[in-house]
């Protein structure tokens, strides 16, 4: 069976500056998840940017579920079924977490929001309560850890073939990761296949089969988590 993603030989630069990434090239298959780790300025969040429309390649190809999706805009990859968390807690501020979800749902159809919200409830209550007692609430008055899993629970409601995530634990505490990771667990149990940007890459070790390493804008290493801990680990992160 082909891959869900390949990434082939992509070169991408800001503008008009020399590339951040030079030939990437790699692959995620239906229902894997993927750690993408590295360095502060290796190229993880322009790869994942690349991967999701928002950056013109200078040279290589993006293929998604069959087609290849170069050119392709975001809005049409999110209807498609590929998400992107990107960094940060990325929620509508001025709007309540019903509001957030809403619009989530209206971006793959207008039509049916009430009816795709309906399908998820129970499952995002399962993961987040807190989400379903705060539903009134602004986004933007939700803690850190609140706005992680409203930015999850959007991509629940957008029902993703591949999540690309860069950093979901970022600047939370202990046990917001552990909630974050384990909704992130119910994602894989559905066959969703997952690309995880992480820092912390003993935490992202254990959600993924497999790791790919990116150092100055290539990629260094790949293999399994046990393959790739330890001194291998750091050699391939340092050089
Ligand atoms: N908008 C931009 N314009 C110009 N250069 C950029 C831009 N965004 C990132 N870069 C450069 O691209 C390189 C890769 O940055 P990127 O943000 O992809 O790294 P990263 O691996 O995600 O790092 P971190 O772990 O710190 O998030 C860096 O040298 C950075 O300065
Ligand atoms: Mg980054």
């Amino acid at each position: 069976m082909s891959a869900l993603l390949n990434v082939r030989d992509i070169t991408v630069a800001y503008g008009q500056h020399s590339p951040v990434l030079h030939d990437v090239d790699f692959s995620v298959d239906r229902g894997e998840v993927v750690g993408l780790v590295g360095m502060n300025g290796a190229g993880k969040s322009t790869l994942l940017k690349a991967i999701s429309g928002g950056l013109k390649l200078r040279a290589g190809a993006v293929e998604f579920d069959g087609a290849d999706v170069t050119k392709t805009e975001t809005p049409e990859l999110v209807r498609r079924g590929l998400i992107v968390l990107a960094e940060g807690h990325r929620v509508i501020r001025p709007l309540t977490v019903r509001e957030n979800l809403e619009v989530a749902a209206m971006s793959l159809s207008p039509a049916k929001v009430r009816q795709r919200l309906a399908e998820v409830e129970d499952l995002i209550h399962a993961l987040f309560p807190v989400l379903t007692e705060r539903r009134k609430q602004l986004a933007g008055l939700l803690s850190g850890g609140e706005q992680q899993m409203l930015s999850v629970a959007r991509a629940i409601v957008q029902n993703p073939k591949l999540l690309l995530l860069d950093e979901p634990s970022l600047g939370l505490a202990p046990l917001v990761i552990d909630r974050i990771y384990e909704s992130l667990d119910a994602f894989r149990d559905r066959g969703v296949s997952m690309l995880i940007v992480e820092q912390n890459s003993d935490r992202v070790a254990k959600a993924c089969s497999r790791l790919v390493v990116l150092r100055e804008g290539r990629i260094v290493a790949q293999g399994s988590p046990t393959e790739l801990s330890g001194a291998a680990l750091n050699s391939a992160y340092f050089g």
